[in-house]
């Protein structure tokens, strides 16, 4: 792979997650890198004295220096944008982490034959433990696919998947992690009221929680894990019998189809 010349437009937590993770695991294929924003200038004086990585509030003036545009900002600030960034691109491969803005989103708001690329971390991408998923657009060739798994292997792991599929996907990887932290606030506030201290009931649910999911990262079947702490008939099966009641599996079937209706805009 030659070294590449990224250019951010956007310099939030994201960004940084994606910049941070390149830097660690793939200097040796990064020619420059440039941040921009629009007008905070202490956010881009910290990543400067930060990283290795040159800032600016011109993203404009950096486009035709970039072969990889790294669109880092809000959804609803991408109209506008591509409409400017059109009439500076000349086939550089252009990526975005926004929520809903699909590949055929930025084809059909870029010149044709722009290669075009969504890819969808979690916030656990700050911490390289991501589960991102990304789609590709039509222009996308093997070397812009390296890229791009350079760019993913540095925020944790990635599956690639088709933009419909990202569509109904970023409610599993994205937003269930939402779902998975109001189970621990849950049973946080519980552990409480046996007369347990904050810090102690926050560290007996989190180390709980960490060995469960070291335990499934073993490859082990969920549903196998649940039955060797589940004697039949004893005190754990009387506790899930509850959640079985309460129709548990529907309570997740639905939270995921209610984030995908409000992700499409219904
Ligand atoms: N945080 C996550 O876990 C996560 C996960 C997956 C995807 N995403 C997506 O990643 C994108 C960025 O999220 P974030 O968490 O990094 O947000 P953030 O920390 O709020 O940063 C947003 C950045 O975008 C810039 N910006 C805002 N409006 C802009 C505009 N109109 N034109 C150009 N730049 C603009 C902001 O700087 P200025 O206002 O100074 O320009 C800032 O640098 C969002 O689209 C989000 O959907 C986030």
């Amino acid at each position: 792979m030659n070294t590449q010349r990224i250019l951010f437009i956007g310099a939030g937590r994201m960004a940084e997650a994606i910049f941070s993770g390149l830097l660690t695991m793939s200097k040796e294929h990064i020619e420059s890198i440039t941040v921009s924003n629009r007008s905070d200038e202490a956010r881009l004086d910290y990543l400067k004295s930060t990283y290795d990585l040159q800032v600016t509030t011109d993203w404009k003036s950096a486009v035709a220096h970039a072969n990889v545009i790294v669109l880092a900002m809000p959804p609803q600030a991408h109209e506008p944008l591509l409409k400017e960034l059109a009439a500076l691109t000349a086939g550089q491969l252009v990526v975005t982490v926004a929520a809903g803005i699909g590949p055929s989103y930025l084809e059909a708001n870029l010149p044709a034959n722009t290669p075009a690329a969504w890819i969808m971390p979690n916030t656990a991408a700050t911490i390289g433990e991501s589960m991102s998923l990304y789609a590709v657009g039509q222009h996308v060739t093997d070397e812009h696919e390296e890229v791009l798994e350079m760019i993913l292997k540095g925020m944790g792991e990635a599956q690639k998947c088709t933009e419909e599929e990202v569509h109904n996907l970023t409610a599993v990887t994205g937003s269930a992690p939402a779902f998975l932290y109001y189970f621990a606030e849950s049973l946080i506030d519980v552990t409480k009221k046996f007369n347990i201290d904050d810090e102690t009931a926050k560290q007996l649910v989190v180390q709980m929680l960490y060995g469960s999911v070291a335990m499934l990262k073993g490859g082990t079947e969920p549903s196998d894990l649940r039955e060797q702490v589940t004697t039949p008939g004893g005190a754990t099966a009387e506790g899930l019998k509850v959640l079985q009641n309460h129709d548990f599996a529907t309570i997740i079937d639905e939270a995921i189809a209610a984030t995908n209706k409000k992700a499409r805009g219904n």
